[in-house]
């Protein structure tokens, strides 16, 4: 039996964004840098193809994913017609600043007072994309999409007289198409997940960081990391950090609670928790299982 990770459906909100893509000139869909795959909705790729909009894939939280990885996806992507992809970090205003005009050049018509350029963003939850909106509009304005489609109407937000932001039509969630979906997201951001789920979710992250990664995990934790898997990594932490509980066991949640907090802050360092070959590799394992 699967893990139900998320409450919603990815069919919610679906009808509302196929109406306003009548009124948007340039989709914009927000993915996590290190999981852009999983990170995704499908429904946005679908909607871009139905209608024939542009679609600028931003590939955010640049800063703490793998440039190497990242390069890869990039490549990948800017391989798809219809579609340009960029990776950037919103924490950098400088990178904020150019997402108008990559909008613009997928949009070479738009972007005047009577044609308005006409920009909508979209993406799962926890991606960046309220930031985004508050960057473009340099203003705090409501979470992106964080009401239920069926209730309002789309929002226009002007940024000045030439270039228009449409709020997302409601929560987006990712369809989870790989098990391992399920527990990047959980990784990546502290979502649908409970103390119990937190330790399976803190052993996977601990098995891919230690095929992937091995330097940083040794160089952040301090101890020789050979033989170890997730579960005796996060065990070593504990142990190491001398983190006990009342009667002397050790404090294993706290223990997979750090490895979490520090994959998730960057602190481990810049990484990426799939690439189009694991991700392919992946479908591959499903498909033949
Ligand atoms: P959403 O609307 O798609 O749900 O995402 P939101 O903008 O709320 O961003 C989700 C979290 O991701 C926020 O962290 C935000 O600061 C962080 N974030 C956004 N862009 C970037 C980026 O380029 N790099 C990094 N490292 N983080 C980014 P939070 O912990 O929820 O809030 P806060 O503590 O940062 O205020």
């Amino acid at each position: 039996p699967s893990i139900q990770w998320f409450p919603g459906h990815m069919n919610s909100g679906r009808k509302k964004a196929a109406e306003n893509m009548a009124i948007t000139d340039v989709l914009i869909e927000v993915v996590d840098a290190r999981l852009p795959a999983a990170s995704s909705n499908p429904l946005i790729d679908e909607l871009r193809k139905f209608r024939q909009r542009p679609c600028l894939k931003l590939l955010n939280k640049a800063d703490i994913a793998d440039p190497a990885a990242t390069k890869v996806w990039l490549d990948h992507y800017n391989g798809i017609p219809g579609l340009k992809a960029m990776a950037v970090s919103f924490k950098k205003q400088s990178d904020m600043a150019k997402v108008v005009g990559w909008c613009r050049s997928l949009a070479p018509t738009r972007g005047s007072p009577d044609k308005q350029l006409r920009m909508m963003i979209m993406g799962i939850p926890n991606v960046g994309k309220s930031t985004l909106m508050n960057g473009l509009l340099g203003r705090k304005v409501a979470a992106v999409g964080d009401e239920p489609a069926v209730t309002k109407s789309v929002q226009r937000l002007e940024i000045d007289n030439s270039h228009v932001v449409l709020d997302t039509p409601g929560l987006m969630w990712p369809k989870i198409e790989l098990e391992s979906d399920g527990y990047m997201l959980a990784a990546s951001h502290a979502i649908g997940t409970n103390a119990v789920l937190e330790d399976e979710v803190a052993y996977f992250l601990g098995n891919l960081l230690l095929k992937r990664y091995p330097g940083l995990v040794a160089s952040r934790y301090g101890f020789d990391i050979a033989g170890l898997d997730g579960v005796s990594l996060v065990e070593k932490i504990a142990t190491k950090r001398a983190w006990r509980k009342k009667g002397g066991a050790l404090d294993i949640e706290k223990a997979a609670m750090a490895l979490l907090k520090d994959y998730r802050t960057g602190v481990t360092g810049n990484i990426s928790l799939e690439t189009p070959q694991s991700r392919e590799a992946m479908i591959a394992e499903k498909r033949a299982a």
